[in-house]
């Protein structure tokens, strides 16, 4: 098992089971699919194949249902929402491409929307084909604009599967066996190993913050990157941490890079979840749900005097432009405003969380439960990390096999991510079958 964005479902005794259990044709799609494809980790072999999507569910090609609280976190309007759907059509209609030199109408009421909606003075866009690529362009942007090259990031935090994204990043699966990595990078420990290094007496964030502040003293560093919360165990970071980094940041001429690429647009209870944690970034960076779930769209959005690159190409996308992704992301942008999804996510997040503590109290495999929004994680406890991993997959199997799919970080999280659209009945019911996939496993 990994921290990364999809959990690793490929290799293990659990997966060999489901696969037996699959039917004759989804069986003969898989090996079609294993023979032309090249294998990945987290990817190929694949667990299933699915037919359509819609709402908040995957329906495969036997016929399951299966409640996607995973959907590579894009889902925030669930699958194929039809506003998104209509826009995407119109836009494909009359624009189906824009080639770069050439502006239209649709980006730019786009970039005008994200400079309006984004938090602080962030008011200047790029958009990218990917998330990556949109953290390559801020990597760049700070670069150029700090005339410094080194970057402080986290310990296995993900930021893409890019050259530069890895080596900013600190995955293991992703930076292993791919050769040197873009040097200049240095890391500190992720947070949540802030207590393992930095103490459990409750200042362990405070002295993270000490230290990132000591590193950005020692080296010119063009830019801290992080995601503002840790995304693949959910855990918030304390007020105060932020702050403090941001203080450091303006003190030591570095900027703020904060990757909210799954995280942003309601998921956490407000539009970006920077909201929360007491500082403004010098660039955000945003992707998946962007696109409403269909297209593939990301973006920078950066503070205006930080225009500084009209020499260099930050971000030379072929699809740069997009007029059918741009419309794709103002149609879901108008429907998290007029269907209030963002208080949606914050007063389901609510009612979600508690449930889960509920679930917690009786039941001692449940080490501990967190939630941001409609995001949550529950920490799977063992008397060592092999068998709590071990008991994480068992019960995403048992959970699959009941209808409901969720991705696993850090080996042992299981990491809830609905849509923000979700019925409470959906939601009432995928905890009931994340309960009856617990009770699967012997009692603690
Ligand atoms: C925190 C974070 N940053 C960046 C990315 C990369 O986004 P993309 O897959 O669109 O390149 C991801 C994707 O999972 C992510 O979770």
């Amino acid at each position: 098992m990994t921290g990364s964005p999809e959990g690793d479902v490929n290799t293990s005794p659990a997966r060999a089971r489901w696969h037996e259990n699959l039917d004759a044709e989804t069986r003969a799609l898989l090996a079609d699919d294993a023979e032309y494809f090249l294998h990945q980790a987290l990817s190929t072999p694949c667990l299933d194949v699915i037919e359509r999507a819609e709402g908040a569910e995957l329906i495969d090609v036997a016929g399951r249902r299966i409640l996607d609280f995973h959907g590579n976190s894009v889902h925030q309007l669930g699958h194929g929402h039809p506003a998104v759907v209509a826009a995407i059509r119109e836009e494909m209609e009359r624009l189906p491409f824009s080639p770069r030199r050439y502006t239209n109408r649709t980006a730019i009421a786009l970039a005008r929307k994200l400079a309006d909606i984004a938090p602080g003075d962030l008011r200047k866009v790029l958009f990218a084909p990917s998330g990556a690529a949109a953290i390559g362009i801020a990597l760049k942007l700070a670069r150029i604009a700090t005339g410094r090259h080194n970057t402080l990031s986290m310990w296995d935090s993900f930021h893409g599967a890019n050259l530069d994204t890895i080596s900013v990043g600190g995955e293991a699966l992703f930076r292993r066996g791919v050769g040197p990595l873009m040097s200049g990078t240095e890391h500190v420990p992720p947070l949540d190993q802030a207590e393992r290094f930095f103490g459990d007496d409750g200042r362990a964030f405070e002295r993270l913050a000490d230290y990132i502040d000591y590193v950005l003293g020692l080296e010119e560093v063009a830019a801290v990157v992080a995601e503002p919360m840790r995304w693949t165990t959910v855990v918030p970071p304390p007020p105060g941490f932020w702050p403090l980094v941001r203080q450091s940041c303006d003190r030591h001429g570095t900027l703020l890079i904060f990757d909210e690429i799954p995280s942003c647009l309601g998921r956490t209870g407000t539009m970006f979840a920077c909201e929360q944690v007491g500082c403004v970034p010098d660039i955000l960076v945003i992707g998946k749900g962007l696109g409403g779930g269909i297209m593939p769209m990301a973006a920078i959005v950066a503070r205006a005097d930080l225009d500084v690159a009209p020499q260099s190409a930050l971000g030379h996308y072929t699809h740069e432009k997009s007029p059918v992704g741009a419309a794709a992301a103002l149609a879901t942008l108008d429907v998290i405003e007029k269907d209030g999804l963002v208080e949606r996510s914050r007063q389901l997040g609510e009612y979600g969380l508690a449930q889960l503590r509920t679930m917690a109290a009786d039941n001692a495999l449940l080490k501990a439960v967190r939630g941001l929004g409609l995001y949550f994680g529950v920490e799977i406890g063992g008397n060592d990390r092999a068998e709590a991993n071990g008991r994480a997959e068992a019960i995403l199997y048992a959970a699959l096999e009941r209808g409901l799919s969720f991705k696993i970080g850090g080996g042992n999280v299981i990491t809830l991510c609905p849509p923000l659209t979700i019925e409470q009945e959906q939601l009432d019911r995928s905890f009931a079958i994340l309960a009856g996939a617990i009770a699967v496993l012997p009692p603690a």
